[in-house]
This record gives structure tokens, C-alpha cells and sequence, in this order.
């Protein structure tokens, strides 16, 4: 079985080497700053001693999960890897010192993979010598619990590289899905109006916090309205993703974000990292106003657009459909896949929701991708 190395042990890397190491690998956790690595190293083993008190595993495998974890602050610790995922800070220019000291260490064979949200995959290869063994690897937090790793091959990414990663994270047992190399990958763009439209619709004095997570969980099925996510998330974080995948799009107006959101962020209300986001964790929840023709009215609005988005993904072949349906409900717990809810409720209902809406704001966030008029034309479902 081969060494993997983790690169950076904060909050994703110290979770990718705990999976490496639960299946079996040799694992080497490399850290630069002084007192992330032993930090990264207790929160491990209470993570492991809870396991054991939950009889998930056993203390021998408590002791031989920890025995095959190399917790150091030497990067030659590297050498002899068959894999390397870097989940180091979301930095171009550190990112590619790093990724070139480590070809300089690892041996013609290994595979450099990059955890990166935002930056391209292409961009970060491009300062290796053998950029055809570089790859995104990209998991969701918490990674030892999410299922989904998005795997993005650049351009440079050859086919033997991507086959070998895939069957390494298959055999982690995570579902694994294939990802073109551009913004947001598949999760972080068709995710986008989950909270746009909820932010919109909350602005337009439709409804307020409450009442759209109310219809979201209560009528959608979603595990969480947007408004929790986003509080949980962390209205920075989020806000971020949402600014870098409107900016790495030229501004398309789709992914415009929300000045609602941006205050919060700026008030410093960032969710439940802080005691205070778009609720107040230390009073009692707001009631909800249980009204369901507004539930649905709602319910509709922010689905329509989040089936727009899975379609024009998969217009754009930014990946399978049943990889798209996939990354939704194994990402992000979506109760359904967005391609497969649209067939259930009817592709033309969608398109017509979409161009009613076209039509009252003339705003091009509303536009139908064109797969979607082309399927209603033809009469077809995604399945
Ligand atoms: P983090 O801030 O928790 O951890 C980053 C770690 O990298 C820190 O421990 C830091 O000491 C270390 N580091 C920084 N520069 C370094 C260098 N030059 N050499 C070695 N170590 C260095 O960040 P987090 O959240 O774990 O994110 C890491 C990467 O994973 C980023 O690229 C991020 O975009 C990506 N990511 C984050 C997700 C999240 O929900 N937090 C989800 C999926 C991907």
C-alpha cells in the first residue's frame, strides 16, 4: 500500500490523513508552523479515544491508526510517497513553492494532488516540471465524515493519474465524482442559489429568516434551510466562495453576491462560530410564519434555480449527470438529485417558472440554459 502524505494540518488536512490512515496507509503529516502539528496530533487522538468510547473501532486499532501517522515538521518526511494531497492555505503563489519543493523531494511516480476550493487546478500544475501527475482532490468538511471528494484533472492531468487517484479514493470508501477544472468544481457552482435566491427572496420582504428555512426543510426536504447553512458555514466563508466563483465567472450576474450577507460578515456576524448570524444562538428561535402557498412559492423559486444551475453544468459538461445528481446529494445532503427532481417535476415547469421570472425582473440571473428550453422542445427527462 502506498505512504501518503497530507500537507498542512489544520482543519481539512488533518481530517484527509485520518482517513489515509483508518484505511490502511502509511501517512505523513506535514505542517511548517510551529505548534500546528502537535495541536493537529491531540485533536487526533481525542477524535480516536471518542471512536473507541462509541465501539466505532477498537483501542488496537486506535494504536495502529496513530502507529502509521508520522506527525512532523520536516517536509523531506515526503520522500517515498506514493500520493501527496497539499491542503495548505488558498494561496496561488505559496501553493506552487510548495507543490515544486515537493517534486524535488518525491519520486518521478507520485502524484501531487491539491485540496484547493477556489484556485484552478491548471494554474497550480503549471509550475511542475511533470505537471501531468497533478490533480484535485477535493473533499468537504468535515472530510472524514462528508462521502463526496470531487476529483478534477487539469489539463496537463493525465489519464493514468486520473485513474490511479480514482481508485485510491475509492478505496476509501468515498463516492468519488469527476469534475471539470473550473469554478466552484461541480458542489460550489450548482450550490450557489441555495443561498442567493434565499438572500434575494429575504430581501424582496417575501419572507423572513425563518420562514424560507422553515419551507426549505419543511416542504423542500432539505436538512437545513439557507439561512442555518449559512450560520453554520460561516457567513465569511460563504460569502467568500460566493465573491470568488462571481468573480472567476467574469461577473456573470448569476452569481452575483448578496450586500445582506456581506453586512452580516462585516458586522461580524458570521454565524454560529459567533454566537450571532442571521439568528441570535444565545435567545429562542424566531417563530415561523407556517404559511405552506408561501412555503411553496418559495420552495419553487430557489428549486427552479438550483435545477437551472445543475443543468447548465451539465450543459457545459462540467461533468456526468448522475456524477452532478451525486455530488448534490452525497456534498451537501440534497434529499434529491437536482436532474432527477426535474424529471419528477416536470422540465417544462421548471423552464416556465424560470422565464415567468425572466420576465417579471428582466434580470439575466433568471436566464434557462439553453439544455433546458432544448429538453422541453424535444419533449425529453434526464433519465
Ligand atoms: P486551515 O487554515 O485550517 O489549514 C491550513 C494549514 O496549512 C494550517 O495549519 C497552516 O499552518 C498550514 N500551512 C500554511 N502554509 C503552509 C506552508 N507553506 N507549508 C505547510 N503548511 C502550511 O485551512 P483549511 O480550511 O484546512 O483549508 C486548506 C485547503 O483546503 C484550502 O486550499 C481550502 O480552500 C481547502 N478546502 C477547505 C474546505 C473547508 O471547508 N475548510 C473544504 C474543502 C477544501
Amino acid at each position: 500500500m502506498i505512504k501518503v502524505s497530507v500537507i498542512g494540518a489544520g482543519t481539512m488536512g488533518s481530517g484527509i490523513a485520518q482517513i489515509a490512515a483508518v484505511n490502511g496507509h502509511k501517512v505523513c503529516l506535514y505542517d511548517s508552523f510551529d505548534g500546528i502539528i502537535e495541536a493537529a496530533e491531540t485533536k487526533l487522538k481525542k477524535i480516536l479515544d471518542r471512536l473507541v468510547e462509541k465501539e466505532r473501532i477498537t483501542q488496537q486499532d486506535n494504536q495502529a491508526i496513530l502507529g502509521r501517522i508520522n506527525f512532523t515538521k520536516d517536509i523531506k518526511d515526503v520522500s517515498g510517497s506514493g500520493l501527496v494531497i497539499e491542503a495548505i492555505i488558498e494561496n496561488l503563489e505559496i501553493k506552487q513553492k510548495v507543490f515544486t519543493e515537493i517534486e524535488n523531494i518525491v519520486d518521478e511516480d507520485c502524484i501531487i494532488a491539491s485540496n484547493t476550493s477556489s484556485l484552478s487546478i491548471a494554474s497550480i500544475a503549471s509550475a511542475l516540471k511533470k505537471s501531468e501527475r497533478v490533480v484535485g482532490i477535493h473533499f468537504f468538511n468535515p472530510a472524514p465524515l462528508m462521502p463526496l471528494v470531487e476529483i478534477i484533472p487539469a489539463v496537463q492531468t493525465s489519464e493514468g493519474t486520473l485513474t490511479k487517484v480514482k481508485t485510491i479514493i475509492d478505496s476509501w470508501k468515498k463516492v468519488t465524482v469527476i469534475a471539470k477544472d473550473t469554478p466552484g468544481f461541480i458542489v460550489n457552482r450548482v450550490a450557489r442559489p441555495f443561498y442567493g435566491e434565499a438572500l434575494r427572496i429575504y430581501e424582496e420582504g417575501v419572507a423572513d429568516f425563518a420562514t424560507i428555512d422553515w419551507a426549505m426543510r419543511e416542504i423542500g426536504g432539505f436538512r437545513m434551510g439557507p439561512f442555518q447553512l449559512m450560520d453554520y458555514i460561516g457567513n465569511d466563508i460563504n460569502y467568500t466562495v460566493t465573491e470568488t466563483v462571481f468573480t472567476a465567472f467574469y461577473f456573470d450576474s448569476r452569481y452575483k453576491p448578496s450586500f445582506t450577507q456581506k453586512r452580516m460578515m462585516e458586522a461580524g456576524y458570521l454565524g454560529r462560530k459567533s454566537g450571532r448570524g442571521y439568528y441570535d444562538y444565545s435567545a429562542d428561535m424566531p417563530k415561523t410564519i407556517q404559511d405552506r402557498e408561501l412555503g411553496k412559492k418559495i420552495l419553487w423559486r430557489v428549486l427552479v434555480m438550483l435545477i437551472n444551475e445543475a443543468v447548465d453544468a451539465l450543459f457545459l459538461n462540467i461533468a456526468t449527470k448522475e456524477d452532478i445528481d451525486l455530488a448534490m446529494t452525497k456534498g451537501v445532503n440534497y434529499p434529491k438529485g437536482l436532474l432527477a427532481w426535474a424529471d419528477e417535476i416536470g422540465v417544462s415547469n421548471v423552464l416556465k417558472q424560470l422565464e415567468n421570472l425572466q420576465a417579471e425582473y428582466a434580470e439575466e440571473r433568471y436566464r434557462p440554459s439553453p439544455l433546458l428550453k432544448r429538453m422541453v422542445q424535444e419533449n425529453r427527462t434526464f433519465y
